[in-house]
């Protein structure tokens, strides 16, 4: 007889393999994932009460605990159960995170005295976290707390100058722990560090790749709707856009794009948005020109939180209207992203943080009883552009910088009159071209021009002016919760001014808005 040959098992899905980042409460948890995406690893974000049993329940590749802002020792820091340990899983422990280890594992943590902030000169000995990298290397530090016993069994392979345990692992048992962050930028080589726990000791391929995550959600959307119909709301953005595509690369006509145009984006995204999907997708569309209707209900409106809601109200009045025309369907696509799912505290396992509000024109109503279809859910913003540029989606739809629900509507100062609009487009369209010309689009959080609700004189051509100014407003941020005045360069200043003011006659003078965010905000309004 011959040898029974086993069948091949297929490749799990990488969800089906994740890292797993226990989340302590440190402020770099949600980086920690990120980076570990970034070697091309699926990796999820949970709540450090996660119980061992759901810990083998999802089958992890390796486990990471983040740092966090308390001391191990003090009453409430938070724990893990310690059976997580023998669970068999390769962990690495970041700052808190090792010295929970060391805790728990039969070493010893304690305030020397001594705290280290910041870049801090390390030494490193050969070991698996270590393997090719220089012995002498640069980290960055952020404790009072030290290990000053590593766990028993576990060999010490690194330290600073004040901290004699800086790094500690134990290959038998597959625990590792660093009291730096290899997360940050500021450790040059944390990034390799992270990879050599991934890809030797952890045996994580590097596969979580766009087009993984692709396929992976195309299989996933087919299983959720089966033959149902389902409705998408195209915003111009970039999220609902690749939210839609995927959609459709699973089931094609089944999905009905709804593209309600308020009348309120900037100049052209609205023909890009028909012609993208429309015509060269091929993805059923409506697009409702809504404009008038949107001008009309805005009338008369100047405080900022009316135009807010009358602009929210009638988006889902006209997205209703037009959904009831197209006969039965249950499913809704929304592109809510995974910093919102964890932001909402919403990931199913706990992870607390305050819930942001989304104040998304795309806010739809519940009475429509619509099942919802959330294929970016596990994605962050990067992901998702990396997996627009894969389904082929323009480079500018892909890389647009966010623009709120409203629009334009929130730029303009005062009343939403169709002149100001026009002001307004022309004044943006001027300085999106400049700023993109000059290779800084991408460099910026949001770039934008806003139409206060004041004139002022100038001269032009011996005559006197009683115009419009027009304000350059562009940030840099990491996630619009903070962010800076960008720093642009005088000449290009000095080119969108005097484009604006020679081009728009309506306007004599620009500004440029120099406030951070707090104790400003982004938008004016
Ligand atoms: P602020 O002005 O609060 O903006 O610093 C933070 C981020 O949110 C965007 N934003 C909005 N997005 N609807 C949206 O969809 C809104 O009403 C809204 N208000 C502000 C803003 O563009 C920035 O990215």
């Amino acid at each position: 007889m011959g040898q029974v040959v086993p069948l091949p098992t297929p490749e799990p899905a990488a969800e089906e393999r994740p890292v797993l980042v226990l989340d302590l409460g440190g402020q770099y948890s949600q980086l920690i994932a990120r980076r570990v995406r970034e070697c091309r690893v699926y990796s999820e974000l949970v709540h450090h009460s996660i119980t061992p049993e759901a810990v083998r329940a999802r089958n992890p590749l390796a486990l990471v605990l983040s740092g966090g802002p308390a001391s191990v020792y003090a009453e409430g820091a938070p724990r893990i159960d310690p059976r997580i340990f023998e669970l068999g899983v390769p962990t690495l422990g970041i700052c808190y995170g090792m010295q929970l280890m060391a805790q728990n594992l039969g070493g010893r943590v304690e305030r020397t005295g001594v705290s280290e902030f910041g870049k801090t000169d390390v030494t490193a000995e050969e070991g698996e976290l270590f393997t090719n990298l220089p012995s002498e290397q640069v980290a960055w530090m952020s404790h009072r707390d030290s290990v000053t016993a590593p766990p028993k069994g576990a060999r010490v392979v690194a330290s600073s100058p004040s901290t004699p345990i800086a790094a500690f692992e134990d290959p038998d048992r597959g625990l590792y722990g660093v009291q730096f962050h290899p997360e940050v930028v500021h450790t040059p080589y944390g990034n390799d560090l992270l990879k050599n726990f991934l890809y030797t000791v952890a045996d994580a391929p590097p596969t979580w790749t766009a087009a993984a995550v692709i396929e992976e959600q195309v299989e996933r959307i087919g299983a959720q709707v089966g033959s149902e119909r389902v409705l998408c709301a195209l915003s111009g953005g970039v999220d609902s856009a690749v939210a839609a595509l995927l959609v459709y690369k699973a089931i094609g006509d089944q999905l009905t794009c709804v593209f309600v145009d308020h009348g309120l984006l900037r100049k052209e995204e609205a023909t890009q948005v028909v012609e993208t999907f429309g015509n060269h997708f091929h993805v059923p569309l409506v697009h409702v020109d809504a404009e008038e209707r949107f001008m009309a209900r805005l009338e008369g409106i100047t405080d900022p939180e009316d135009k807010r809601r009358a602009i929210g109200e009638e988006f889902i009045r006209v997205f209703e209207e037009e959904s009831r025309t197209l006969g039965t369907i249950r499913y809704l696509v929304q592109g809510t992203l995974y910093s919102d799912v964890i932001e909402s505290g919403g990931s199913g396992d706990g992870v607390a943080a305050t819930i942001k509000s989304h104040h998304n024109v795309g806010g739809l109503p519940e009475e429509m009883d619509l099942e919802l279809v959330e294929p970016l859910r596990m994605l962050f913003k990067d992901e998702v552009r990396r997996v627009g540029e894969e389904l082929g989606l323009p480079e500018r739809m892909v890389w647009r910088q966010p623009f709120p629900g409203p629009g334009l509507a929130i730029r303009i100062i005062g009343e939403v009159t169709e002149e100001r609009l026009e002001i307004l487009r022309e004044a943006d369209s001027i300085l999106q071209e400049e700023i993109r010309r000059a290779g800084l689009y991408r460099d910026l959080w949001q770039s934008f021009a806003v139409l206060p609700a004041i004139r002022s004189v100038g001269v032009q051509g011996d005559e006197r002016t009683y115009a419009y100014p027009i304000v350059i407003r562009a940030v840099t941020s990491e996630d619009a919760m903070t962010a800076d005045w960008a720093r642009l360069p005088y000449d290009l200043l000095e080119t969108i001014s005097s484009r604006i003011i020679n081009e728009i006659p309506a306007v004599n003078r620009v500004a440029l808005d120099i406030s951070s965010k707090p104790p400003s905000t982004i938008e004016w309004e």
